[in-house]
């Protein structure tokens, strides 16, 4: 279970991340609720983009599904990276998915992205329910396409047909997010930076934790569900 824990006699500063052993200390500037939003999705976010999609500067890279605690996490990392971010998402998460450092924005209810003649050194599935034959149509001779998320039946597809589809010098990868104290240290440094921060779309209370999982298993979350123990108490 990845959470984050607040132990009342420690400072302010000392909140522990759990699994136990991959912890790392919270930045002053990030409040209790950034923090508990942080470890999962920028861990997840930062695999993607650097280990499997091999991120490098300038490079033109489609992010699919924007919006969400992963997407939203995985546009800011990429502007960090400096690259030329193209971000799919719907009309009510537009501006949302600008204003995270999207140079260009699809709306999904609107344009599809393969319809054009662009093509990416990386794209990101982030929801990965697109079409993989379009998505490697659309990378470059040498790019590379991660999924991230999906339903179980198209990751089923991605990791049997990912291997042929890669046979050239495209790949098709999907990715295995692991949580590691150093990926989390680097990425709290960033946000002590302000580099970057985690978009948090609603909190909820302990009692409400059943209507929290509703929410956030809706798919449709603009960015991170937290829930929020009172520590007055
Ligand atoms: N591989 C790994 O190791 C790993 C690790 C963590 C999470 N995941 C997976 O990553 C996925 C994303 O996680 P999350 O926490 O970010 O989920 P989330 O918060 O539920 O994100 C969902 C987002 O996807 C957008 N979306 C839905 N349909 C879309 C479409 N057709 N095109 C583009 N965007 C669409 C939604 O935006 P709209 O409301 O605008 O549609 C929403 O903002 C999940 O499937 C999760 O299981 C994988």
């Amino acid at each position: 279970m990845k959470a984050v824990v607040y132990n009342k006699k420690a400072k302010p500063d000392r909140l522990v991340y759990c699994d136990v052993e991959k912890q790392a200390p919270k930045p002053a500037g990030l409040s209790f609720e950034e923090a508990a939003a942080m470890p999962m999705a920028s861990m997840t976010a930062l695999q993607a983009l650097r280990n499997k999609g091999n991120i490098r500067e300038g490079q033109e890279v489609l992010i699919l599904g924007s919006s969400g605690g992963v997407g939203s996490m995985t546009i800011q990392l990429a502007r960090h990276f400096g690259v030329v971010i193209t971000a799919v998402c719907s009309t009510r998460n537009v501006e949302q998915t600008r204003s995270l450092g999207a140079d260009r924005v699809i709306d999904y209810t609107k344009e599809n992205f393969a319809a054009g003649d662009r093509k990416y050194d990386l794209i990101v599935a982030v929801n990965g329910n697109y079409s993989l034959l379009k998505c490697r149509k659309a990378l470059k001779p040498d790019g590379r396409y991660v999924m991230v998320g999906g339903a179980l039946s198209q990751i089923f597809k991605a990791i049997v047909i990912g291997k042929p589809l890669s046979l050239g010098r495209r790949k098709m990868l999907f990715l295995a997010a692991k949580t590691n104290s150093d990926d989390l240290k680097y990425l709290l440094n960033l946000a002590s930076h302000g580099i970057i921060r985690p978009a948090i779309d609603r909190f909820f209370t302990p009692e409400t934790t059943a209507e929290a999982m509703q929410y956030a298993a809706g798919g449709h979350a603009q960015g991170k569900v937290v829930i929020k123990w009172s520590t007055t108490g």
